[in-house]
């Protein structure tokens, strides 16, 4: 017997996602961003019901070939682009859309023997100091690329620091819109946040928008708002059985550090899930899980492999019982993702892509009820 631990993957959840992003995106393109292996869920997994996209966009190579071996025939954006010249040959050969972010990278295309020009996003740095040219060197830029004959068609995109904050964009985009202003090309500059916050002004959901965490159920300005309150489902669940019980005493105390301490006689379950298998270690006491889909609380230190879980509010639960970590438990109810995260001091994107490879997956193709 496999440990009892299970991923599920939501098929119909990630199109009814899709759809409702489609709903706010306008006349603007989705690219469903599918880096880091489709944040967690595994890109041979979401495939299926992300494949209505316009496109996807990822950074490495080797899931962009994983795409095209899916029998993908459509757009593909490498969101950092190449990272050394031999990486444009795949480009050339896999027609891969690349995003161009530095002069080291327009030297690279500059040197390149290609029979196929290629289509660029130029990246605009308009205040987030990560990738991308300077608004003052941006049209220098955009120039050298318009000159190669390596290149055919240029994009235009920029990335928000706060689009799921307070600041907003409004700073961000108008550096962006002022120092493009009468370059042509596509315009990209939403990821989900902007696009759920701001994408009902169809500048700034423009011609297409990157979204990645929105897809996989998760509101990225949780908890401002739920992820329910944007329409959007869980895709991925995990759940796990309960494998012991303990009956404690006033006074016991639970686990390692023995940092939970029963203040009066209550029943414990002990749930195959640790932090290998993805669960966040710092996760305190109190962190919600559903058992048998009635909501409960983690007490005491995540271990390796287990967890433990009040059952007072599931006096019938024993082992075999189910544990819904984190999404839907099978009889439907749900726990958001951002719940746990929030609680654990990181974010629903973190946890996905954390989920551990030693967990197994299974694919869930039916709509939910909820
Ligand atoms: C350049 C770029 N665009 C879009 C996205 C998608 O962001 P989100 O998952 O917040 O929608 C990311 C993710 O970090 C990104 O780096």
């Amino acid at each position: 017997m496999p440990r009892p631990i299970l991923a599920t993957i939501h098929t119909a959840a990630l199109r009814a996602n899709l759809q409702a992003l489609r709903q706010r995106a306008g006349d603007a393109r989705i690219w469903a961003v599918v880096k880091a292996n489709a944040y967690g869920h595994g890109i041979e997994r979401v495939f299926e019901g992300l494949h209505a996209a316009d496109g996807f966009a990822m950074l490495d190579l080797g899931e962009a070939q994983r795409l095209r071996a899916l029998g993908w025939r459509g757009p593909i954006l490498l969101l950092e682009g190449v990272f050394e010249a031999r990486d444009l040959e795949l480009c050339s050969r896999l027609g891969l859309w690349h995003t161009v972010h530095c002069e080291e990278q327009i030297d690279m295309l500059a040197a390149h023997k290609t029979h196929e020009a290629h289509r660029v996003f130029l990246k605009m740095n308009s205040g987030m100091n990560r990738l991308g040219f300077r608004p003052a060197q941006f049209r220098a830029a955009w120039a050298r690329l318009d000159a190669l004959p390596q290149v055919d068609e240029i994009s235009l995109v920029t990335h928000f620091s706060d689009a799921d904050g307070a600041p907003g964009i409004a700073a961000q985009f108008a550096v962006f819109q002022d120092a493009c202003a009468d370059l042509p090309g596509e315009r990209s500059v939403c990821n989900s946040a902007a696009l759920l916050r701001f994408g009902s002004d169809a500048r700034v959901a423009s011609d297409w928008v990157r979204a990645g965490i929105a897809l996989y159920g998760s509101a990225p300005d949780f908890p401002v708002h739920t992820s329910a309150s944007w329409g959007l489902q869980p895709t991925m669940s995990l759940r796990a059985r309960i494998i012991g019980t303990q009956d404690l005493q006033a006074g016991d105390t639970v686990g390692y550090g023995s940092s939970f301490v029963a203040e009066h006689p209550m029943r414990i379950g002990v749930v195959a899930c640790g932090y290998a298998d993805g669960y966040p270690r710092h996760a305190p006491t109190g962190t919600p899980v559903l058992v048998g889909g009635v909501r409960s609380r983690l007490v005491g230190r995540i271990s390796m492999d287990m967890l433990t879980v009040d059952l007072s509010p599931t006096p019938q639960a024993g082992v075999g019982s189910e544990a819904t970590l984190w999404g839907r438990s099978a009889c439907g109810t749900v726990l958001p993702i951002d719940e746990v995260a929030r609680i654990a001091q990181t974010v629903g994107y973190e946890l996905m892509c954390a989920l551990a490879a030693r967990v197994p997956v299974a694919l869930e193709a039916d709509a939910a009820d909820a």
